[in-house]
């Protein structure tokens, strides 16, 4: 039998559905997640390659790889085959190139996680920010997969983000899924810090002009219409997929000062 009107009104209200937000690393001063719509983008490598140019200007910095499906920071700065050292009960991530990092990938095989979904890829990535000893940071980055799905959820809840990176390539269809990126990140109040174009164009060996294969930029012109800060347009070069392979991030000896550009552009940002 159902309630009568009266019976009905006199019962508490359903409990609304709250998100918990909460900061695992106060010892941060600016957290900054590295986002794109598609895969494949350079969002690895440009998260990589900041980390290290924000080094270099002598902040502390820590880069977590959230890409709990497709790591690639241990490659990038070659930790794949180091042992992981756990001192008091907590992880101490690895220092390279004056960048404190880790990824699922110096934990498990990486294979491994690619069927792990929401409770699971929370507490993972919980115990990576929560259980390793970071230490006072000036930047603490993070190299999310791509898209807006579990990892981006439970990053949103678990730090406080200063703001977003959203990188693309030039291409209509990479800029299209990045735009929804961005608007996730919107609708969740965190501020997006501006966006980066990875593979804008090359430059020729021999006549040292600039060719921009892919025409016109989608990119620049979304940013101009959105009000969104161009942070970066970062050419093809082939040094910069090699020094991937062997561990040594490009922005080591970018000679043309790519990336500290990129991080001053950046940390100038914030500061505002
Ligand atoms: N600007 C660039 N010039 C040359 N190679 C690049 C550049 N950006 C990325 N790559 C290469 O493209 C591939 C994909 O980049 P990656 O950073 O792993 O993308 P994502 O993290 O978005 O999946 C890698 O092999 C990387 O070395
Ligand atoms: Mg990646």
């Amino acid at each position: 039998m159902s309630d009568c009107s009266s019976c009905a009104s006199n019962k508490p209200a359903p409990k609304a559905t709250t998100v918990e937000y909460k900061n695992l690393l106060p010892t941060a001063q600016n957290i900054i997640a590295v986002a794109s719509g598609k895969g494949g983008v350079g969002k690895s490598t440009i998260a990589a390659n900041f980390a290290v140019a924000l080094a270099k200007l002598g902040y502390k910095v820590g880069l977590l790889d959230a890409d709990i499906y497709g790591p690639s920071v241990p490659r990038i700065f070659g930790t794949g085959n180091e042992d992981v050292i756990v001192e008091d009960s907590k992880i101490v991530p690895f220092e390279k190139h004056g960048v404190k990092t880790l990824s699922i990938g110096n934990l498990i095989e990486p294979d491994k996680a690619t069927i792990w979904r929401g409770p699971l890829i929370h507490t993972a990535l919980v115990q990576m920010i929560s259980d390793t000893k970071w230490g006072e940071l000036d930047y603490f980055i993070l190299d999310l997969p791509p898209g807006t799905g579990d990892v981006q959820l439970s990053i949103v809840q678990s730090l406080k983000i200063s703001g977003v990176i959203a990188v693309s390539t030039p291409q209509d269809l990479s800029l299209i899924d990045v735009v929804k990126a961005i608007d996730m990140f919107e609708k969740v109040h965190v501020p997006v810090i501006g966006i980066v174009e990875n593979m804008s164009y090359f430059v020729c060996d021999s006549c040292s002009k600039k060719h921009y294969i892919f025409g016109d930029s989608q990119v620049v012109k979304y940013a101009e219409e959105a009000g969104i800060k161009l942070l970066a347009q970062i050419p093809i070069v082939k040094d910069m997929m090699n020094s991937a392979e062997i561990g040594e991030p490009y922005a080591i000896t970018d000679k043309d000062n790519i990336y500290e550009n990129m991080a001053v552009k950046v940390a100038k940002a914030l500061n505002q």
